[in-house]
């Protein structure tokens, strides 16, 4: 049902927005800066989605999860207590953001009970996942000779 996967969505995205969010404060490398920035991209993307998603679970007359307790029982990605080293961070986050797509099954779910607007906002957030998939796959290349 549709509400249903709108909460896991929800609970899964607030978990990345938090896990990215804390990458940003707290890696340490050389290249410091770099990780920083990009990682304030994805936390800010991320948690850009949060609301809407909300908001669509309302739409659907659900109440939103609202608690902490409630978002990490939700979610499908792990959190993160540790301080991996940034190689890790990168790796963590793409793992989880390959786990996020179930926003395909989200797309197909809102198309199947006519819901264009959520099926729209579905495809656009695919569309942003793979982006940043694609950035986090390609900071983990070696440089080549
Ligand atoms: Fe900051």
């Amino acid at each position: 049902m549709l509400a249903d996967l709108l909460k896991t969505l929800l609970g899964t995205q607030f978990a990345y927005y938090l896990k990215s969010h804390s990458f940003h404060w707290n890696v340490e490398t050389p290249d410091f800066y770099q990780y920083h920035k990009f990682f304030q991209k994805i936390y800010e993307d991320a948690y850009e989605a949060v609301d809407p998603i909300a908001e669509y679970i309302r739409s659907l007359d659900e109440y939103a999860p609202g608690s902490l307790e409630r978002m990490l029982e939700l979610s499908v990605v792990p959190g993160q207590t540790k301080v991996p080293r940034a190689q890790l961070m990168i790796e963590e986050l793409l793992a989880d953001s390959e786990t996020i797509v179930d926003l395909n099954q989200c797309f197909t779910a809102a198309t199947n009970e006519n819901k264009q607007d959520i099926a729209n906002f579905m495809a656009e957030r695919l569309s942003q996942q793979n982006k940043f998939a694609w950035q986090l796959r390609s900071t983990l290349k070696e440089n080549r000779a």
